[in-house]
């Protein structure tokens, strides 16, 4: 498929999981793609790599100009860095509330914030947001990722609203547990890492957590120009896990 021929693409987190399985599949379907990331030191061309922190705007507003000027424009952006936190609202202080909140929710305000001018520009422009099953489902000991992926969904719809009559168009992923990099720390962290992944694949109807191919494609039939009249939408990528009640097995 080439749905993505001749346009340009903004992945952010794009070193790393779901990020780079989605800027290799823009890539595979035509498009120029750059990819904007704390440690972009592992992206190979074609893809076309940036340093920036999102939780820096200064460094963001750079990164995102010289990608664009690069690329000769931008079509499409995905907002998909993030990082997790664990606990309940007793575990973590201030400090690592608006740490956590500054690079998963104004992290994407920023980047959005620089992109927009050139989004504007573009005939078929589209953001896809990274936003999760936390948003929708209430997970145990993830209080404020959660309150995060919360903030993101509703930013999407928000910015969807905002932009519509512009021509851009805002969607947002929610993955279920995605067999990343990430959580494969999380799972290196565990005390019994294989007890941890079994319980984490119970969780999923499906048995098995989620790809990061599988979110990349989620991502591009939300940014593809095919999709022109998707917009104000959370695509669940969860192996069933918000929608599906399934009775234990055998019964
Ligand atoms: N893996 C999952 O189970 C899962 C589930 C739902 C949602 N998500 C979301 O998907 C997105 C990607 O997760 P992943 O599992 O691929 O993680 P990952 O850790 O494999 O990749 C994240 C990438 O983001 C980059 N990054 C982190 N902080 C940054 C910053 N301040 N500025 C620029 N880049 C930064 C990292 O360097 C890394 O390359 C995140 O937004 C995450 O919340 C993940």
């Amino acid at each position: 498929m080439s749905d993505f021929e001749g346009l340009k693409a903004l992945v952010t987190g794009g070193a790393s999981g779901i990020g780079r399985a989605t800027a290799e599949l823009l890539a595979a379907r035509g498009a120029q793609v750059a990819v904007l990331d704390l440690d972009p030191s592992s992206v190979e061309k074609p893809l076309l790599a940036y340093r920036a922190d999102v939780s820096d705007d200064a460094s963001v507003r750079a990164a995102v100009a010289a990608a664009a000027a690069d690329l000769g424009g931008l079509d499409v952006l995905v907002n998909n860095a993030g990082i997790g936190a664990q606990g309940t609202v007793e575990s973590n202080d201030d400090e690592e509330w608006h740490r956590v909140l500054d690079v998963n929710v104004v992290g994407m305000v920023r980047v959005a914030r620089a992109a927009l001018p050139h989004l504007r520009a573009s005939a078929h422009a589209a953001i896809v947001n990274t936003s999760s099953i936390a948003a929708t489902a209430g997970l145990p000991q993830r209080a404020l990722y959660s309150a995060t992926k919360g903030a993101v969904y509703s930013l999407t719809l928000a910015m969807a609203a905002d932009h519509v009559r512009e021509g851009i168009r805002v969607n947002c992923v929610n993955p279920g547990t995605a067999d990343t990099p990430w959580v494969g720390r999380l799972l290196d962290a565990a005390a019994d890492p294989a007890a941890e992944r079994a319980a984490l694949e119970a969780r999923q109807p499906t048995g098995r957590l989620v790809s990061a191919d599988e979110v990349a494609g989620a991502i591009a039939y939300l940014a593809s120009p095919l999709s022109g009249a998707t917009t104000g939408t959370a695509l669940a990528v969860d192996g069933g896990m918000q929608g599906l009640r399934l009775r234990p097995v055998g019964q």
